[in-house]
């Protein structure tokens, strides 16, 4: 059975949610058969999957593309897909209609969009729309050139507060679940205690409702920059560079493929292609 919004909403205050960005069909089902409860298409995807600098790039094509295959992946986790940069920006209008392509052509449950209080109406018309959205406060990737890099939100009484009334505005606009993205652990606990949404913490500490994490960055997939907030689970880069490198050497040596890995032939049909006068 498909987690549900209320599924997800019911564990506020107790048991804390896992979440998980996935691009593909396979890791989608692996993380599915994990138990993961939410999983994310983020538009990080133009980072991990597609090797752009940033986000920036990502189109709603792209998302619908990637979203499809996860949701053919997913059979009980909560598929939320990530709006990307300039596909709800310009208007509300723009936001409805990009969020129901993506929710129509993909199958989710839910759409993801950056930003606070500026951003309430697009999450209150695409909610009154019948989608689900998770909001995305704190450090907002799509706004790398705004924010001047990818530092740590709110540490400042001013910002601070900027961040709760955000908070308290996306909730009123309706949406159900909050990602706080490097925000100082106590000030997002004071998030999590002072709104009825889900908050999901990357780089914001325990005291968020869940955990959200990029999957190449917890499977140490890549040897690249690692944020101090991610923990890597396992080293998949090495692991995936020495098979790599063993393969090749095993071509090179003809020791792959092996006898028991290679198909035969009638030892009567191979005398007959070797009759001299067959010309091919
Ligand atoms: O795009 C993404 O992967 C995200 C996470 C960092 C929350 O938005």
């Amino acid at each position: 059975m498909r987690k549900t919004i209320f599924d997800l909403l019911g564990r506020k205050g107790k048991l804390p949610v896992s979440m998980l960005t996935a691009y593909d069909f396979h890791t989608a089902q692996t993380i599915d058969e994990a138990g993961i409860d939410m999983i994310l298409v983020g538009d990080s995807l133009g980072n991990v999957m597609l090797g752009y600098e940033n986000t920036l790039a990502v189109t709603v094509e792209d998302m619908i593309h990637h979203g499809k295959a996860v949701c053919r992946g997913a059979k009980q986790a909560f598929v939320v897909i990530d709006m990307p940069f300039m596909s709800y920006q310009a208007s509300v209008e723009d936001a409805v209609r990009n969020a129901g392509r993506i929710m129509k052509e993909t199958n989710c449950q839910a759409v993801k969009l950056e930003g606070g209080l500026e951003y309430a109406d697009r999450i209150r018309a695409i909610v009154q729309a019948g989608i689900p959205v998770v909001a995305h406060i704190g450090l907002t990737p799509q706004s790398v050139n705004t924010l001047g890099g990818y530092k740590v939100q709110g540490k400042s009484l001013e910002k601070a507060q900027k961040l709760l009334a955000d908070a308290k505005s996306v909730e009123m606009a309706g949406a159900f679940a909050i990602t706080l993205e490097c925000v100082p652990a106590a000030l997002a606990k004071l998030i999590t205690s002072q709104t009825n949404a889900l908050t999901i913490g990357i780089g914001a500490g325990n005291g968020c409702d869940g955990q959200v994490l990029v999957y190449q960055d917890m499977l140490g997939y890549t040897n690249g920059y690692t944020p101090k907030f991610v923990k890597k689970y396992a080293d998949l880069h090495s692991v995936m560079l020495e098979a790599f490198k063993q393969y090749k050497q095993e071509c090179e040596d003809r020791i792959f493929p092996e006898d028991n890995r290679t198909y035969e032939i009638n030892e009567e049909v191979l005398q007959e292609l070797f009759q001299p006068e067959l010309v091919y």
